[in-house]
């Protein structure tokens, strides 16, 4: 992502957010693993859509219509010693000359510096109760300025939440997102096809887990999120991510997962034959389960809403699950209740891009939102027949499928992202055979 990208959003927001106002954006910071061990730094998604700055201890600060700048980034002073042991940092002249901010202080100044932004200002945006510690900070920065205002200092009088203007202006995917998020599904979906040619009765899911590794890592691509590599029962395990199991033939093995590159976020699932082949059973339902991928994905486009490729799902599955009679009664009935929830618990799909589940209003007001052109989403729907089904034959039981694809809406109906992985059963069964 170029440097005129992030400058095009600060611009943005700071047109929303108006003169005579101070927005505040923390990053995130290091979280400690294990005593001395930390988990691998990811950056605040706000922070980082508004800044690319991958560092913890940092600060953006935007005062539109300020004279000696309006961008001051707040960051970690350069350190030798420190950069020695634990990797460089760009600090103030670094934060200017390659992020593009106007000035630049070390983040240990904060307390002396910040009061000086915020006095005089009227409101100040920030995200509200995101980082607890910051909110802390913050009212102690206002009431510092407090303290002078009988020599005349100006309190900001507005706290405004930032969340609403940063997260719909991150729904519209630009061209450059659009590129990385092609990025991260092409190499997931080399993810699965390698797990797809690799699995095999008697491995582990972890050892599946490792093509996933393997791949990502060989692309410097991260996890999105932890992999959920599920066989059998496990299928039925929505967030089942202990992958420790041994694959058995004649189970189903679900995988969903999917790399993020330069934080943009992959979100794919395939259900597949741990030998290669689907049973009957696993046909049957697996079949149903696209039938309604492929209704709720033709509803993604522009002037349909959010709650349109549910729906659709919702009616596929239904009328699937009463064609093979798992349930009973009419069509319009069981949707109406909502019977296929004991089957289909969870929602079609959910906004796709820095974050696996992404910001951005789902409903507008009490409506659901329309879909416009550069939106992202999943279409993931999926039947889970647990063992012991009470009621249901149990020939069914133990199957779990989902299928997930990510799609953006075009300006003439919807692109599948994810395309180029096959989950038509013929194409999964000749792939796992090559
Ligand atoms: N991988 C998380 C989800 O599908 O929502
Ligand atoms: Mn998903
Ligand atoms: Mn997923």
């Amino acid at each position: 992502m170029n440097q005129a990208e992030f400058k095009r959003r600060r611009q943005q927001l700071m047109k929303m957010v108006g003169k005579g106002s101070i927005a505040l954006v923390s990053s995130s910071s290091q979280q400690v693993r294990n005593r001395d061990v930390d988990y691998p730094f990811r950056q605040d998604s706000d922070f980082l859509y508004l800044t690319g700055f991958n560092e913890p201890d940092a600060l953006l600060v935007l005062v539109p219509g300020r004279k000696h700048g309006e961008y001051i980034l707040f960051c970690r002073e350069k350190d030798p010693e420190q950069e020695t042991w634990h990797g460089r940092r760009a600090g103030q002249q670094g934060a200017i000359e390659h992020y593009g901010a106007d000035d630049s202080f070390p983040i240990d100044d904060i307390d002396d510096i910040l009061p000086g932004l915020l006095e005089g200002r009227q409101k100040v945006f920030h995200f509200m109760g995101r980082y607890p510690e910051f909110d802390q900070h913050l009212m102690s920065w206002v009431s510092q300025i407090k303290a002078q205002s009988r020599s005349g200092a100006h309190v900001p009088y507005e706290y405004v939440s930032l969340d609403h203007l940063v997260h719909d202006m991150r729904l519209y995917k630009s061209k450059a997102e659009i590129r990385l998020m092609k990025k991260a599904a092409k190499i997931s979906i080399t993810a699965h096809k390698r797990a797809m040619q690799q699995c095999q009765p008697g491995k582990y899911e972890y050892m599946i887990a490792a093509e996933y590794n393997h791949e990502f890592s060989l692309n410097n691509a991260q996890h999105a999120y932890p992999p959920i590599v599920g066989a059998g029962e496990n299928g039925c395990i929505l967030h089942y991510t202990e992958n420790s199991d041994q694959l058995k033939d004649g189970d189903l093995l679900l995988i969903d997962a999917g790399c993020e590159v330069e934080g943009y976020a992959s979100d794919i699932t395939r259900t597949f034959p741990v030998n290669g082949r689907y049973s009957a059973a696993q046909r049957d339902i697996y079949e149903v389960v696209l039938q309604a991928q492929k209704a709720a994905i033709s509803k993604v486009r522009p002037g349909n809403h959010w709650n349109d490729p549910h729906d659709a799902a919702v009616r596929t599955i239904t009328k699937g699950l009463l064609e093979l009679k798992i349930l009973k009664g009419t069509l319009a009935k069981l949707v109406k209740d909502g019977a296929y929830r004991r089957f289909y618990m969870h929602r079609t799909g959910h906004w796709l891009g820095l974050d696996v589940h992404d910001v951005g209003d789902y409903k507008v007001g009490d409506q659901w939102r329309l879909l416009e052109p550069g939106m992202v989403l999943t279409v993931e729907p999926g039947i889970y027949i647990a063992g012991d089904s009470k009621g249901v034959h149990r020939k069914w039981w133990n199957i779990g499928i989902r299928i997930e694809d990510d799609v953006l809406v075009t300006r003439d109906g919807h692109e599948v992202l994810t395309a180029g992985l096959p989950s038509a059963i013929d194409e999964v069964e000749a792939l796992m055979a090559s």
